[in-house]
């Protein structure tokens, strides 16, 4: 029986929460089970908390709305935050801190069945200042993580994993890159508080930013572009980082992309043939039409040295859906809603496409290969838009990074589900996080 109270759930949410389960199931059927306690990034949690994690954020969030008791305190405590350390202090757990397999597995179980049988009533009993948001918000947040599961289980050892068929990559040369000169114009930036639309706290509130013209990349800087960049030298000379991105290089060695690896022997003098890319179930040689993933502080060295800077986050929008009538697009194609035609993108494959591979997903203005294919950094710090607003039931999710040391990054990767290709999803990281599916392009220096 419903109270008064209760809020009608949209039916459609129930399926999307058992399509995100699917999603992220099949990615812990990746794992043998002796892998679930390696911790493949240093800066992140071992394997064991996302298989917890993910019953566990649903439960603390849905469980008093829906008149639930918890049945396993201990673990609704134990996997309810990752983590993100900014500045170097890295976790020092050791396997033997986590509970066995079988007990998540059984805590997962308990959850979703709770959960599940109140959920199909169809209503959020006891909930009058909340409705769908916070399924949206169970769903999005699962969707998320598995694309950070993703790239979690792609820095994992190849041996550590179920073995799949390794990666594919047509030997093909660098698209031209040439930049498109985008017209002074009007960026919608968020969306507004009376759309009705779901949307995260820091999406929030709509408004206009005018941006003066300016010339951006056609297409995200490829591999082999940035392998120029390399052969230039560019990891060696300190004038074109930032004094803390040459600090943080220096300290870690670095001397490629963390997706590259230096080939063990190289068939010819070439100087192109010297590196692999390090793909999710194996190396290929590097396909240098394909982006480069990189950190922010990388990104910023390779534009400083091309003569150019990254885009604002208000940039970025305007040469994505913007047009040259002044009118603004839901998606850089236009109307219609994602098709795999369109981009690479909602968990394609696992391999990423050339950045000329989508010609139909190309904005009004020309720019290629906005939506998918990785995320591209902005040079914009994530901060509030105006009238920002916390979830109460959730309000550190943006509040906790908007501290001058994130940058919003914007498009989505191959691994992002297409209900976050919406115009006002924002993304974001620290400078120094080179393992995440980001890439970037270049717009000419503002005068
Ligand atoms: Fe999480």
């Amino acid at each position: 029986m419903c109270s008064q109270a209760a809020v009608r759930l949209e039916p459609v949410l129930l399926s999307r929460i058992n399509e995100a389960r699917k999603r992220t199931d099949s990615l812990f059927r990746l794992l043998p089970p002796n892998s679930f306690y390696d911790r493949p990034i240093p800066e992140r949690h071992r394997l064991i908390f996302y298989l917890g994690h993910l019953e566990a954020f649903d439960w603390n969030l849905l469980a008093a709305p829906l008149g639930l008791v918890s049945r396993n305190p201990e673990f609704d405590k134990l996997f309810a935050f990752g983590i993100d350390p900014v500045g170097g202090g890295l976790p020092t757990d050791v396997p033997g801190d986590w509970p066995n397999i079988a007990w998540v597995e059984k805590y997962n179980k308990n959850v979703r069945e709770a959960l599940d049988e109140k959920l199909e009533t169809g209503f959020l009993s006891n909930s009058s200042a909340v409705d769908d948001t916070l399924v949206n918000v169970a769903i999005e947040h699962r969707l998320m993580h598995a694309e950070t599961l993703a790239y979690l289980l792609h820095n994992l050892a190849v041996e550590r994993k179920m073995p799949l068929a390794g990666p594919s990559a047509a030997a093909r040369p660098t698209p031209q890159q040439r930049p498109v000169r985008v017209p002074e114009g009007v960026a919608t930036l968020g969306q507004s508080k009376q759309g009705g639309s779901f949307g995260w706290d820091n999406e929030f509130d709509r408004h206009l930013v005018s941006v003066p013209s300016f010339s951006i990349d056609v297409f995200p800087v490829t591999n082999g572009e940035y392998l120029k960049f390399i052969q230039a030298g560019g990891y060696h000379n300190p004038k074109f980082w930032r004094p803390e991105d040459w600090a943080w290089k220096s300290q870690r060695r670095l001397e490629h992309p963390h997706f590259w690896l230096p080939r063990s022997s190289s068939p010819a003098s070439d100087p192109d043939t010297l590196w692999e890319y390090r793909a999710m179930f194996g190396t290929v040689p590097l396909p240098l039409s394909w982006p480069v993933f990189v950190s922010y502080a990388e990104a910023c060295a390779f534009a400083s040295w091309a003569g150019k800077e990254l885009p604002t986050e208000a940039q970025w929008h305007r040469a994505a859906y913007g047009t040259p009538e002044e009118t603004e697009r839901t998606y850089p194609w236009g109307e219609e809603p994602p098709h795999h035609t369109r981009g690479n993108f909602h968990h394609k494959g696992s391999d990423l496409s050339p950045v000329d591979a989508h010609p139909a997903g190309a904005s009004a203005f020309g720019v290629h290969d906005l939506a998918g294919n990785g995320w591209e950094w902005t040079s914009t710090p994530f901060e509030p838009f105006p009238g920002f607003e916390p979830f109460s039931f959730y309000p550190g999710y943006s509040a906790n990074f908007f501290d001058g040391r994130h940058f919003v990054m914007k498009g989505g990767s191959h691994h992002t589900d297409a209900c976050m290709l919406r115009r006002s999803f924002r993304n974001w990281f620290q400078p120094h996080y080179p393992y995440v599916y980001a890439t970037f392009r270049c717009v000419e220096k503002s005068a």
